[in-house]
């Protein structure tokens, strides 16, 4: 078993931590408070390869491995949460879906210009009445020869206004159950679609959450992915490598979180000394290093097993579970580390701990990870 990372995952690795400390980490804060997308910095991420990373060069991407995309989602996430969750869409819940699923056309249509950064997609699964329990679409794609209609609304969609391309989700056929379930490539711009206001959140504040309204959308049949009745398997199979993608956001929070306890009980003097030398505080950064250590151990597990084209579904699922439990503890640590000074915007703690939340909801609550990993252990 080798540990070592190549030169080229360093390099990754260190282009991201570049980024993050030069584009992401001046207006953080800025953009937390006022709720603004950090569509310059998207972009940016787009031209450097970060939003297709591990797409075909020839549709666009970089042609990168899942530990590449691992390790840039962790330093990305360790300063902006709000613009790491755009990447792991893009790439895992957009890009990834459409390469594994989708046909040559619609690659060379859609595919090229998300991969290479030049647009984003959005992924609509979730429904006011269908969260966890994402069989119960009640979005309808109704079959009328060469095109579908699209009716219902979606909840909580990452990236709703700011994306151009969406992966929707709906019910072709009701009597079928999740095996009528049907995804679709929609156009942002296609009449009939509404976009409701946008979701004044906990954290990631940036990042754009919307309603998506349908009502008589039009969609061309030759933008169905998949045979008929393909879509509730896509959607799974999809999220199944986007949770590799949100944990190693949640590791990001909770090494950045981490990171900081470190520098600022190094600086921060009380009772005499520097903090760093109470136990109190050693016993915290301790504890945080250790699961700092394990979270990025399975991150990477579930992304060498994709790589390696094993079965990564049950891995996938432990890695977010721990992961985001893990930043929301540690991030909490992080403040109370921070004293007083954690509990105001400069010291970024606190907005990691609202960020960390998040991770333990969106791609499956830790209770559907529980679920998955439950129902694969008792196979
Ligand atoms: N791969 C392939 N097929 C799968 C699969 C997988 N990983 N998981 C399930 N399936 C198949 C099953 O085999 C089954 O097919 P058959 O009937 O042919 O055997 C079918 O799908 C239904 O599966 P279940 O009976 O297991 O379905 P369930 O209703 O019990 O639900 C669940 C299982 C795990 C709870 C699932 O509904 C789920 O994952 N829910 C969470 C949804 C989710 O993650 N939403 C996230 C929204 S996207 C988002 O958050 C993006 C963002 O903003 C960042």
């Amino acid at each position: 078993m080798n540990f070592e990372l190549t030169e080229e995952h360093l390099n990754v690795q260190q282009a991201a931590r570049d980024f993050a400390q030069t584009e992401l980490l001046p207006g953080v804060i800025e953009r937390d408070e006022t709720g603004t997308f950090p569509m310059e910095q998207v972009r940016k991420l787009g031209e450097l390869g970060f939003m297709g990373m591990m797409v075909d060069p020839k549709y666009g991407g970089s042609g990168m491995d899942t530990i590449s995309y691992v390790l840039a989602m962790e330093e990305l996430s360790k300063v902006d949460a709000s613009t790491s969750v755009v990447v792991s869409v893009n790439n895992s819940l957009v890009c990834w879906g459409l390469e594994t699923y989708g046909n040559e056309e619609q690659k060379m249509k859609y595919l090229v210009p998300l991969a290479s950064g030049k647009i984003h997609g959005a992924f609509l699964l979730s429904e006011p009445e269908a969260g966890s329990d994402a069989t119960s679409q009640r979005t309808i794609a109704e079959d009328k020869g060469d095109y579908y209609l699209i009716n219902g609304t979606k909840n909580w969609i990452t990236s709703g206004s700011s994306a151009d391309t969406y992966i929707v989700i709906a019910q072709t056929h009701v009597d079928k159950g999740h095996k009528g379930i049907n995804a679709f490539i929609v156009e942002k711009k296609s009449d009939g679609i509404t976009i409701g206001n946008k979701e004044h959140k906990m954290g990631i504040r940036g990042s754009d959450t919307h309603s998506i309204m349908f009502q008589d959308v039009k969609v061309p049949k030759e933008n169905r992915i998949g045979e008929d009745g393909f879509g509730f398997k896509f959607a799974m199979k999809t999220l199944a490598g986007g949770r590799i993608g949100i944990a190693s956001q949640a590791l990001g929070i909770a090494s950045g979180a981490m990171e900081l306890a470190i520098k600022y009980s190094k600086e921060r003097k009380a009772f005499g000394t520097e903090i760093k030398n109470h136990q109190a505080i050693q016993f915290k950064l301790a504890d945080m290093a250790t699961q700092v250590e394990m979270a990025r151990l399975l991150c990477l597990k579930a992304a060498w097993l994709k790589d390696q084209h094993k079965d990564y579904g049950l891995a996938s699922s432990m890695a977010k579970l721990f992961s985001s439990t893990a930043a929301m503890e540690i991030t909490t640590e992080a403040v109370q580390v921070h004293g007083g000074y954690g509990y105001v915007r400069e010291y970024h703690v606190e907005r990691m701990m609202r960020d960390a939340k998040i991770t333990q909801i969106y791609e499956g609550t830790s209770e559907v990870q529980k679920i998955v990993i439950s129902r694969e252990i008792l196979k």
